[in-house]
């Protein structure tokens, strides 16, 4: 009897090891896309007030950082959330025209 038991725990482990395995699976997306990308920061800092069309018809126009720059800091006035860091990292997946956000607007 005492060994069946014996046997029994011996075979969980391996369960362990799989459900740990799954679990990583499930967590690797988020690693993947990193919470400072382009297009993270767009999906969520952008586009709670307006359409991604709004942002995507000023890329189009090529302006320049010191407008991106004007531009963002007046959506901070809205009321928009963004860190001094993640200002900076917008403003350069705009003028830099990052191929995330291009394709994001259609425009690949
Ligand atoms: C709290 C709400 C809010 C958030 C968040 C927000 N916006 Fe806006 N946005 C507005 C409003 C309101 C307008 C229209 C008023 C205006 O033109 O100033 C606007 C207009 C714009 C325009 C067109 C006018 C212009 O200055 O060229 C652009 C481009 C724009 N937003 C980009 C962005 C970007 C990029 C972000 C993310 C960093 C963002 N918005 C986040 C509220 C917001």
């Amino acid at each position: 009897m005492a060994q069946q038991k014996k046997k029994h725990e011996f075979l969980s482990f391996p369960v362990y090891l799989l459900g740990g395995f799954f679990l990583l699976v499930l967590i690797s997306p988020a690693i993947a896309a990193p919470a400072n990308s382009c297009k993270y920061l767009m999906e969520n800092k952008c586009l709670d007030c307006h359409f991604e069309t709004r942002i995507c018809q000023k890329i189009a126009k090529n302006k320049g950082k010191r407008s991106w720059k004007r531009t963002i800091k007046s959506m901070i006035r809205h009321g928009a959330e963004l860190t001094p860091d993640e200002q900076t990292t917008l403003v350069g997946c705009f003028i830099d025209r990052d191929p995330e956000i291009l394709s994001f607007c259609g425009m690949k």
